[in-house]
């Protein structure tokens, strides 16, 4: 381990790589366990609205800042009819859902969302069914969310209640289709040639959908690069987002130091990606970069399920013939102060990469491994994780700066990734200090237009201390920040600050005690625009600036 240290970092000189984009503070939504039903959607709960939808928990995602929402799944939407959660709810058909072994009652489909979306303020993402169904349906769905009315399906929608086209810009087709327990699982070339057939379709009926291939299902995955490399090869002119999927946690053989710098293997992962994404590009002689749509990332310990999901089917004799349950517990992870750390981390590296992932999706969102907990009669509550993303989503807006080290950064040892700096942190600045969004949803205007401006703004600095056994000091160099001429503008102030930190890192959260982990204020000093602030092991931290 290291012992405490002074990392010195700088802007000095620093362009930005990008601006934020919005989607970077998506989540999702899936029909599993009790995300949808008993989660977004309980009615008859004293918290549920004349729509069956929680508003307590409306309340939480709008905390939260989510801005666009993925749904219906993940591995249920392999098996999904879109159709069974349209018009009346008592003609809405009940299914069993193979992914996740449970009923499906369908009291929830896409106009209940829509309309769920609408009080979240949120925009929606949809992803479409490659595994038990394809082409076809994907156009029907697409024709009956955003067609204008005036045909059978779009008036279809009309007559169930939503006049207007939905508007959907952003479609996923098909969910980890390289996984082996994907329904309808593909090889990559199999694979490679629906989302090439579908993606062509899908752009005559609208070119400008924007349209998200699979990627692999991890870094992990037998076929990563090689499923990457012949899906987009032969997709590349039809799609404009390639999907990443990491979910961490501690591993008993690595330990909580490998744990907390799982952002590595994030950072490997996403530069694996562009360069297959690149080779693409250059294989078709193309000239536009696909993005990376990192639409599920988090902490969620999935081998404890893998394994429970193996017990409980060599259980099993035979015929199957237990229960498929409704909206079971299922995937209820609560989060540590060290998650939360985790989860900071993992955000600090996706907005590092904001050049090429232009959208990102945590998941999920309510009560499956999840930042919002809602349980029957009782108000819901905050789990540790909320807090990063809520922070970043408030207040990181503008151009994206890296901090460049200068000397030696005090490191830390793990097993997986060698010998890594203990600190890691980024920083955004809004030259306009109004907390906007820039380039909305445009997947090829990745780059900032511009330096620096000199004048007022408003900025934010997000950094992490991976370290389990050492604090460590920082200071940041942001003389630069908001113009080159120090001269002219006015000095650089703290405006809030919010550290997270527990001596107990596997301390949590709970609905008898939902502060027991928040981040409080700390103490930094901001003298001629450096900032020096002192980081506790295990701890994650943000620091809201203006001029
Ligand atoms: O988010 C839980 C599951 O993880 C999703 O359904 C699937 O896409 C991934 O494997």
């Amino acid at each position: 381990m290291s012992e405490e240290g002074r990392m010195a970092l700088s802007l000095r000189g620093v362009q930005p790589v990008a601006q934020v984009p919005r989607r970077m503070f998506g989540s999702f939504v899936e029909h599993l366990g009790r995300c949808v039903y008993g989660g977004i959607y309980e009615p008859g709960d004293p918290a549920a609205d004349e729509d069956g939808f929680r508003r307590d928990v409306l309340d939480l995602v709008k905390e939260l800042g989510v801005t666009c929402v993925r749904y219906p799944g993940g591995n249920f939407v392999s098996g999904y009819n879109w159709e069974d959660g349209t018009g009346p709810r008592q003609d809405r058909p009940v299914r069993r859902d193979l992914a996740w072994h449970a009923t499906e009652t369908n009291q929830m489909g896409i106009d209940d969302f829509y309309r769920w979306s609408h009080k979240a303020g949120t925009e929606i993402m949809l992803a479409v069914n490659m595994g038990t169904r394809g082409m076809k349906s994907a156009l029907e769905e697409l024709e009956y969310v955003n067609g204008a009315p005036g045909t059978e399906l779009a008036d279809r929608r009309v007559a169930n209640g939503i006049p207007d086209p939905m508007g959907v810009a952003m479609w996923c087709i098909g969910n980890e289709m390289d996984g082996p327990w994907q329904v309808g699982h593909m090889s990559p070339e199999e694979y490679a040639a629906a989302v090439d057939r579908t993606a062509h379709a899908m752009k005559l009926a609208d070119p400008g959908l924007q349209l998200v291939a699979c990627g692999s299902s991890s870094a992990h995955m037998p076929t990563f690069g090689r499923w990457e490399r012949t899906v987009l090869g032969k997709a590349y002119e039809h799609v404009d987002f390639v999907s990443c999927h990491a979910y961490y946690y501690e591993h008993r053989s690595e330990g909580l130091q490998d744990f907390m710098a799982s952002d590595e293997d994030m950072k490997t992962f996403i530069t694996s990606v562009v360069e297959a994404a690149d080779d693409a590009r250059a294989a078709n002689q193309g000239r536009r970069n696909i993005m990376l749509s990192f639409d599920e990332w988090g902490v969620w310990n999935s081998e404890e399920w893998n394994q429970q999901e193996t017990e409980w089917k060599a259980s099993s004799n035979g015929l199957h013939t237990q229960p498929w349950p409704e909206a079971p517990r299922q995937l209820e992870e609560v989060y540590t102060a060290a998650d939360a750390v985790v989860e900071g981390g993992l955000m600090i590296t996706l907005l590092k990469h904001s050049d090429r992932v232009r959208s990102a999706s945590r998941a999920q969102l309510v009560n499956v491994i999840a930042p919002i907990m809602a349980e029957p009669g009782q108000p819901a509550w905050r789990q540790t994780i909320f807090y990063p993303f809520a922070i970043a989503a408030a207040h990181a807006r503008g151009d994206v700066y890296l901090p460049q080290v200068e000397g030696d950064a005090p490191q830390v040892e793990t097993r997986s990734y060698g010998s890594v700096d203990a600190v890691e942190a980024v920083v955004t600045w809004d030259p306009t200090g109004r907390g906007g969004w820039s380039q909305e949803g445009d997947p090829s205007v990745a780059a900032s237009d511009g330096g620096p401006q000199v004048g007022s703004g408003s900025g934010l600095v997000l950094a992490v201390n991976r370290d389990v056994a050492d604090g460590h000091q920082v200071t940041l160099d942001l003389r630069d920040l908001g113009g080159q001429d120090a001269g002219n503008q006015a000095a650089l102030r703290v405006v809030a600050t919010h550290l997270l930190h527990d001596d107990d890192p596997h301390a949590v959260n709970g609905p008898d005690r939902p502060g027991r982990v928040a981040p409080h204020a700390f103490d930094v000093e901001c003298r001629e625009g450096v900032v020096s602030f002192d980081l506790p092991p295990v701890s994650w931290a943000a620091i809201e600036l203006s001029r």
